[in-house]
């Protein structure tokens, strides 16, 4: 995305805030994070590596440590061949950053759209470049990453279509042609546009602008060129935002941050916690990258892409931290409908993207789904393992619905995470006690409940797959 935010003068009584807006230490904090940005180069060397990537030349290596794996520790791991779990290695990075790059598509519209606010505060020009220049950085992320995971899902599947193992739509058409039609609304609830979503749409844009009333004059341009184009607003359906909402609450959320200054900062709590998330294992490929670095060893392109990528981005969650921690105590205080909205927003953050465990996949904050027992299902019958319907059910059964040592890895990284969500979550004196101690996603870190979840939809699941081949 290349569409630039164009920086206009704010009114006279803004402008008049302006010197002291200037002093602040978060506009320091951002002057700094700019300039350093600007400076650097991570992206040009990231964009490099995937432009020259050639599957075959980093085929023999891990790209990560072995628990950067799918299925790591599940029973099928342990009888897998050295070959299949460097490929397990290798699907893992495909599967985590194709989960990203789609979340770095949102994040790119929701950095325009807010700095479509903050250009209207006045005296925050440098946060409008910074934000315009993470946006240009991410469309490099998206197409490297996209790259490097169509090349290797090539390489290793031929044609077989894995589709998103993480969450989306991508496997609707064959799902429609191997479900029963009494099963297909277990797996597509909520998918479809209906006329009662267009009205759901209205009504919850009306519900926004009439509470944000009094912030109209803030009103994003990037929101107002949409409007005066006609075009509908886009509400991502995978990655990190498809996950937290379905898309009219989505719709609905990007008008707040759209309209209100308190509410675009807010926004970056999601943007933190989808930082946060990344980091979570990026800092594993990050640090394999350094060791290999000191032993003067090969380094495959994608261990260094994601070391390219941690220090981009380390700027882009600071970025993130500073305006959800400290810039929104700068602006005048939050009404009871802010408060209110804030809350539910990162409840909803917590149940739908962080409130169980994976037993295939370490580091994804989910209970299994469908969707997720289908991906695995296709990598058993794809040419990597070669299994028959019932070879495949048997392995799933085992790696879902059976404690292993996979889980106690998935448990780790759990608490990994928490602990960083907690340390800004903890801060924000608005937020409920539920969000600021993260307690929905503490409760999901338990095993029992994981295996507990997993039993009823495998049973669903292999039900639904027919018993020949
Ligand atoms: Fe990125
Ligand atoms: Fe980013």
């Amino acid at each position: 995305m290349s569409q630039s935010t164009e920086l206009k003068p704010p009114s006279i009584e803004q402008s008049s805030n302006i010197p002291r807006i200037k002093e602040k230490k978060h506009i320091k904090v951002i002057e700094k994070i700019y300039k350093s940005n600007t400076n650097s180069d991570y992206t040009e060397k990231l964009w490099g590596l995937a432009k020259n990537f050639d599957y075959t030349s980093n085929s023999n290596h891990y790209w990560g440590i072995p628990e950067l794996s799918l299925l790591y520790k599940t029973p099928l791991y342990e009888e897998a061949s050295p070959s299949q779990k460097l490929a397990l290695n290798h699907l893992f990075w495909v599967a985590n950053y194709h989960y990203i790059s789609v979340s770095e598509i949102s994040t790119s519209m929701y950095n325009m759209v807010t700095a479509g606010v903050f250009q209207n505060l006045g005296g925050y020009e440098e946060l409008c470049k910074e934000l315009e220049l993470e946006t240009n950085q991410e469309s490099y992320h998206i197409r490297s990453f996209q790259k490097v995971a169509y090349n290797t899902k090539t390489a290793l599947l031929g044609k077989t279509t894995l589709g998103n193992p993480l969450a989306g739509k991508s496997d609707k058409e064959w799902l429609g042609k191997l479900l029963p039609k009494s099963l297909q609304s277990f797996f597509f609830s909520g998918q479809y546009k209906t006329v009662f979503s267009s009205y759901q749409d209205y009504f919850l844009s009306f519900i926004a602008k009439k509470m944000l009333e009094n912030k109209k004059q803030y009103y994003s341009q990037y929101l107002r060129e949409l409007e005066q184009k006609n075009q509908p607003l886009a509400a991502a359906s995978e990655g990190i935002l498809g996950q937290v909402a379905p898309r009219h609450w989505v719709r609905f959320f990007t008008l707040n941050w759209g309209i209100s200054p308190f509410m675009a900062c807010q926004y970056y709590c999601i943007r933190y916690t989808a930082n946060a998330y990344l980091k979570n294992h990026e800092y594993r490929y990050y640090k394999s990258f350094q060791e290999l670095e000191n032993r003067n060893e090969f380094i495959p392109a994608p261990t260094a892409i994601s070391y390219y990528h941690l220090l981009d981005e380390s700027f882009h969650t600071t970025t993130s931290q500073t305006l959800a921690k400290d810039m929104y105590r700068e602006l005048s205080k939050p009404t009871a409908y802010e408060k209110f909205l804030s809350r539910k927003i990162i409840q909803m953050m917590q149940n739908n993207m962080l409130s169980g465990l994976s037993g295939a996949l370490p580091g994804r904050f989910v209970a299994d789904s469908p969707l997720f027992m289908l991906f695995i299902y296709k990598l058993l019958k794809s040419p990597v393992f070669g299994m028959s319907n019932q070879e495949s059910l048997y392995w799933m059964e085992k790696c879902f619905c059976q404690e292993h040592d996979g889980f106690h890895v998935a448990l780790k990284y759990h608490g990994k995470l928490l602990e960083a969500l907690r340390r800004v979550f903890n801060t924000l004196e608005y937020q409920s006690t539920v969000n600021r101690e993260m307690t929905i996603m503490a409760a999901g870190g338990s095993i029992g409940k994981a295996i507990t979840s997993n039993i009823k939809v495998f049973d669903q699941f292999s039900r639904s797959i027919p018993d020949s081949n």
